[in-house]
């Protein structure tokens, strides 16, 4: 042990240093295809090497194939968060390597996900007696939660938005059921006329509304969807994977009007919660149809306690993480005022970026700005703002991705990195405006 301990001591150092450091990297790594695995041995070591070997090719070999998403300058996609807390609690998870499947299997890690998944609901200010369980990403929760769907309407369609996630065009693919995707509105919204003409249609099994798209963040009516739903008795799935976790904070509670009327929402705390990747939480009104969806008991897995949850009956993995304890420890190391304090700060920083795009002439911002996400161009041609992307990104002081509206090729800033500030904001723009 005596050896573990001091490679213990050398993990904490090399992270402690990585995160001090990191603002100094690239952010998007520069290597070329195959590099990294023609700098790696082919085979296997015959001999056990030692952990410093590891930890030496991690920064000689591995740290420049690598893009920095724990970087405060990371603006792509949706900036996410791997906070202290969630990391040691990762390294914690690791050392216990329980495995949730059942109640049996470890009692602590099922009851922990019961109450920081409960946290999480009354962080959110959703309902009382919601079901939630965690997944690894919510491309799985989605997956879930429309088989559960399935189950009371086999064969009935998905219907979504044409701005909702791809993780939903899978989810019906895998599940062989039809998918009908439906025109936004002008600010990227389902439109309720649409979708009531679509479930006349035919039967539907699930409507899935988002709360947060990925490419504007917008947000579609749920009070109104919900609505046509019950008429239609389709089971909706609300996919908050990245804006519910707004919802800590008052200010955004409007996003989620008309949630305790789903059967089903998804949030990623691993999005924007400050948990390290992989989080996603599903809950559910009606966790039986789960159950009826999932649960399937060989006799290798009985046991003869009752009345507990074992957490294997609610989606598709047997074996299961702990990553209750990572939520946890962000929840409790941050608080709520904490949370608060983070997401606001993120959404002021994205206005604020959306405000310099909107005084500077030649620039636009082309959707509403509702959370943290800013979409904006050049006022040039397509080709003008992909190279801009690209000469941006090639600095490596910045990542920024983009998305096509109406058919315009759009750029994204998506600030969500803890450490982000309004110097790191400005610099994407100083980048922006000088290349
Ligand atoms: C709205 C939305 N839903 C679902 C997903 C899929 O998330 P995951 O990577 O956890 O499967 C994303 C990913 O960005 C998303 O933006």
């Amino acid at each position: 042990m005596t050896q573990f301990r001091e490679d213990a001591a050398a993990v904490a150092d090399w992270v402690a240093g990585y995160l001090e450091d990191v603002r100094g990297r690239p952010v998007l790594a520069r290597v070329e295809p195959g590099e990294i695995r023609a700098a790696l041995p082919a085979s296997p070591p015959e001999r056990a090497e030692p952990f410093a070997a590891v930890l030496r090719d991690l920064d000689e070999v591995l740290l420049p194939g690598i893009t920095h998403w724990n970087h405060p300058r990371f603006f792509a996609y949706f900036a996410v968060s791997g906070t202290e807390p969630g990391i040691l609690a990762e390294f914690l998870t690791a050392a216990l390597n329980v495995n949730a499947m059942l109640w049996r299997t470890s009692p602590a890690a099922t009851e922990l996900e019961e109450v920081a998944v409960d946290w999480v609901r009354q962080l959110l200010g959703l309902p009382e007696g919601l079901h939630g369980h965690i997944e690894d990403t919510a491309s799985t929760s989605t997956l879930a939660a429309l088989a559960a769907a399935r189950g009371l309407r086999p064969g009935g369609a998905v219907l979504c938005s044409e701005h909702a996630h791809s993780s939903v065009d899978k989810a019906a693919r895998l599940l062989g059921l039809p998918l009908r995707k439906l025109a936004a509105d002008a600010e990227f919204r389902l439109r309720p006329d649409a979708l009531a003409a679509s479930l006349a249609e035919g039967e539907a099994a699930a409507v899935v509304a988002t709360v947060g798209t990925t490419s504007t963040t917008s947000v579609d009516p749920v009070p109104a969807i919900a609505e046509l739903c019950r008429e239609a008795g389709a089971w909706l799935h609300v996919d908050a994977a990245y804006a519910g976790s707004a919802a800590v904070c008052q200010e955004h509670r409007w996003a989620l009007a008309g949630v305790e009327r789903a059967d089903s929402l998804v949030v990623n705390p691993h999005k924007w919660l400050f948990t390290p990747i992989d989080c996603s939480v599903l809950y559910t009104a009606r966790p039986g149809a789960l159950r009826e969806a999932f649960s399937l008991v060989p006799e290798y897995l009985r046991t003869s306690v009752e009345d507990v949850t074992n957490l294997m009956d609610y989606g598709p993995a047997l074996g299961r993480r702990f990553r209750a304890l990572k939520l946890w420890a962000v929840v409790r190391c941050y608080g709520r005022e904490g949370l608060q304090a983070l997401i606001r700060e993120h959404v002021r920083l994205a206005r604020l970026f959306a405000s310099w795009i909107e005084e500077t002439p030649g620039w636009a911002v082309v959707a509403p700005v509702p959370f943290s996400v800013v979409c904006f161009r050049r006022e040039c041609s397509d080709e003008e703002n992909e190279a801009l992307l690209e000469r941006v990104n090639a600095t490596g002081e910045a990542y920024l991705s983009h998305t096509v509206l109406d058919g315009r090729y759009v750029l994204r800033l998506a600030v969500g990195h803890h450490r982000t500030t309004a110097d790191d904001v400005r610099r994407a723009w100083e980048l922006l405006q000088e290349l």
